[in-house]
This record gives structure tokens, C-alpha cells and sequence, in this order.
């Protein structure tokens, strides 16, 4: 049944809950590490009953476009070393971005990576020598820093704005950050993790003439793209500069239908030079099982996004309405993309605070505060609303409920 935003409590197929306990989901277990670094933390809810709403990974089922591709593939039975080599997974992929973005490569651009993280960590080794340096704008996603300084280059950040309740680029800082001799590469989120800013033509040609001025490869991150509100489009920024040699872009199946697991992700690099290099340094071997599950969603996968993307809709009214009636001073701007929210919570707290830890404790929620995000994050929270309904709005009360609590005992100590 479909689930509209106009009637939200209608039964949807992403209303079921799933237990992903025991199934080593990195949600349910990789937190301690991820966000507390192993330090103690006082959690007064057993794991079972913890909320997740951290790692960007949907607790739905992908859709029966991937598990049947999947095993039909399984069927086969052997499963030797596969790689990318007929034309049928471009021509399925080219016709998706064809269709959804107006997009579209050339065949010999298409390379496929084990994920979009490790495709970051490669290029930058392959763009960047050791004294070179990368940009990304914040805040932002971590492992635009990892990939920089886990290969000892150093990470060049400019600051996000707000302007009338909404992120804008600080153009004259971006400018003098991408003159900078040894700035060699520009990590650009599009659509932006965490804020969800799908950036518009204008905002991308003025990042992107900037960083051509000044010799600087662009990898487009737009891993979210296909994760729109209803209504919204999406402008790959290759699609602006079909003669650009300086555009790398990443996409993936791997957030849109919850495939995160199956580690496929694709990277089109028009620039034969760099894709030369690219073959260089990593391998052309795929796991036949995920580029099954690909194909299957880019051939069969777009009415169950549409539905997915529908009840996305519902879970951020639910969020905006639930703020606005219970705590009215969280700021909260329903984003134009990515199932995540991005809340700045910062009125109910006194003074800058480890969120993720406030939350995990008090509430049994396990978000990401602001400070995950590299810089230009605080009183932040992000919150993955890609879960049923029903878990949105309990977690939604225990946030309600821990910051409550702690306002009476401040007010009982005064
Ligand atoms: C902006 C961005 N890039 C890349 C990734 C991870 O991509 P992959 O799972 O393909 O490595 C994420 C996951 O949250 C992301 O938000």
C-alpha cells in the first residue's frame, strides 16, 4: 500500500520493524568504536533497546529488485572472478541517470569501486602529492577528512554560512582557500551531507569555475542524489561541464536502495589521464552478487523508490511537526535531500556539549552530534530518519523526555 504524506499513519511496507541485532549491522554495534572511540560510556537501556539513528544506512528491507537479481545470480552457482566487461550494467546505470538527472557518460568512463570511501581515499592518493592539500566545505561528512589526512595530506576547510535560516557558500573564502598553489582537490557533497543542501546551478557553477581557475579537481560526491523530497531535482555538476575533463563524480546504489553492504559503488572519470592512472591503483574485479543487486535496482528499482522517498516525506513532517509542538526552540529546516536531519538543538543546552554522549545516555538514542562532522557543527544533531514511523516518534519522545529531565534537575540544583 502506498504511504502518502497527507496521511501518514496509513500501513506502508516501511512501517515494519526489523531486529538487525546479530547480524553484525555496523548500526548496532560499530557505534562504540565510531562515535565514542571505545571510551566508557553509561547506557541505561540494554542494546536491544537502544533507538539507532547515527550511520547512514536505512532499516528497510532493499527492494525485491535487488534480492531477486541477487538470487537469480546465486542460482548460477559459480562465482569466479566477475568484472565489469559488457555493456549491460553501463547501459542500465547511463539509462538511470539518463532518466532521473538527465545525465548521461560515455561508456569508458565508468569505473567501479568497492565503495565511494574507498574511491575518495584512491583519488586523492592518485591527485594529490604528500605536501599537496584537499577542500571540502563544513561541515561535513568524516571521511572527506579521513581520506585526506589518513594519506598525510592535509585538509583545507571552508565554512558553511547560514543566511536566512539556510546554508549558503562563503564564496570569498571558498575563492582565497582554492587559489592556494598546493590545493590540488575539492571534495564537494552534492546533495550536502549533513545539511542536505542539493546545490543549485548557480551555487555549483560558481564553486566549479573557481576551482577550474585554479587547476583544482572537483570529485562530486552525490551519493545522495537519488534521495530527493518529493518535488526536488537534482543537477549533477558533470552535466553542466560535458567537456570538463576536471570532474570526477561518485554515485551509488549503496544509499538509495540500502546496499551499503554490498559494496558497489560507481565513479565516472572523463578525464583518460586520470582514469589511467585510476586503473593503476585499483583492481577491476567486482562481486558478481552486487552487480546483480545493482542492475536489478537500476532496471527495476524506481516505483519502490518513489514509495521510499514518499514515507521519507512523512518521517520529516512528523519531525518538523513534533518540534515545533514539543520543543519549539530546536531549529529545524525540512532538507531538500538525504533522509537525514540536521537539527540545531543548541537553546536547551547551556553551553557546547558532546551531544552524541548527552543522547546516548539520557535518552538511549544513538545520533551523531555536530562534532562528528569535521568542524562548523555545533549544537547540531543528525538524526537518520530512513526507519519506520513508529521509531522516529519514540525517539523523538526519549530526546523530548531526557532534555526535559534535565532542565527540572538543573532547575531543582539552582
Ligand atoms: C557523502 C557520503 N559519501 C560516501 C558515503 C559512503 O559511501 P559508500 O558506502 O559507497 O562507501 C557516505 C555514507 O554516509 C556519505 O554520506
Amino acid at each position: 500500500m502506498t504511504q502518502s504524506v497527507d496521511n501518514p499513519v496509513s500501513p506502508s511496507r516501511f512501517d515494519q520493524v526489523i531486529d538487525r541485532n546479530g547480524f553484525n549491522a555496523m548500526s548496532q554495534v560499530g557505534y562504540r568504536d565510531y562515535l565514542f572511540k571505545g571510551e566508557e560510556i553509561n547506557l541505561t537501556h540494554r542494546q536491544e533497546d537502544l533507538i539507532m539513528m547515527w550511520v547512514a544506512d536505512m532499516a528497510f528491507p532493499a527492494p525485491r529488485a535487488a534480492t531477486d537479481a541477487m538470487l537469480r545470480r546465486i542460482e548460477h552457482g559459480v562465482f569466479g572472478y566477475t568484472a565489469n566487461m559488457d555493456d549491460t550494467y553501463y547501459n542500465a546505470f547511463n539509462s538511470w541517470t539518463m532518466r532521473r538527472l538527465g545525465w548521461g557518460f560515455e561508456r569508458e568512463q565508468l569505473f567501479i569501486s568497492s565503495g565511494v570511501i574507498p574511491a575518495l581515499f584512491s583519488l586523492v592518493e592518485i591527485v594529490c602529492a604528500r605536501d599537496e592539500k584537499v577542500m571540502t566545505l563544513t561541515p561535513a561528512y568524516g571521511f572527506f577528512k579521513h581520506a585526506a589526512t589518513r594519506h598525510q595530506r592535509e585538509l583545507v576547510t571552508s565554512s558553511l554560512v547560514i543566511c536566512d535560516g539556510n546554508y549558503r557558500i562563503d564564496l570569498e573564502d571558498f575563492r582565497q582557500k582554492a587559489a592556494d598553489p598546493k590545493l590540488k582537490l575539492f571534495f564537494l557533497c552534492h546533495p550536502h551531507n549533513p545539511t542536505g543542501r542539493v546545490w543549485d546551478r548557480e551555487e555549483l557553477c560558481q564553486m566549479a569555475e573557481i576551482c577550474f581557475e585554479n587547476d583544482v579537481l572537483i570529485v562530486s560526491d552525490e551519493v545522495h542524489c537519488d534521495l530527493l523530497r518529493m518535488g526536488n531535482t537534482h543537477q549533477p555538476l558533470a552535466g553542466l561541464y560535458p567537456d570538463s575533463h576536471s570532474i570526477v563524480t561518485c554515485m551509488a546504489p549503496s544509499k538509495t536502495f540500502n546496499l551499503a553492504g554490498m559494496q558497489i559503488a560507481n565513479i565516472v572519470i572523463p578525464d583518460p589521464e586520470l582514469a589511467e592512472r585510476w586503473k593503476e591503483r585499483n583492481l577491476p574485479v567486482v562481486n558478481p552478487i552486487s552487480l546483480a543487486a545493482a542492475r536489478g535496482v537500476y532496471e527495476n528499482g524506481e516505483e519502490w523508490l518513489d514509495e521510499l522517498r514518499v514515507y521519507l516525506d512523512g518521517n520529516f513532517a512528523l519531525v518538523k511537526s513534533f518540534l515545533s509542538e514539543h520543543l519549539p526552540a530546536a531549529k529545524f529546516n525540512v532538507p531538500e535531500a538525504t533522509y537525514l536531519a540536521w537539527i540545531d538543538i543548541g537553546s536547551y543546552f547551556p553551553e557546547t556539549m558532546n551531544l552524541t554522549r548527552f543522547f546516548a545516555e539520557n535518552a538511549s538514542v544513538i545520533l551523531e552530534g555536530g562534532e562528528m562532522f569535521i568542524a562548523n557543527g555545533e549544537n547540531r544533531i543528525r538524526l537518520n530518519l530512513a526507519c519506520p514511523r513508529s521509531v522516529v516518534l519514540e525517539c523523538l519522545k526519549r530526546m523530548r523526555d531526557s532534555i526535559a529531565d534535565t532542565h527540572n534537575l538543573i532547575r531543582q540544583i539552582n
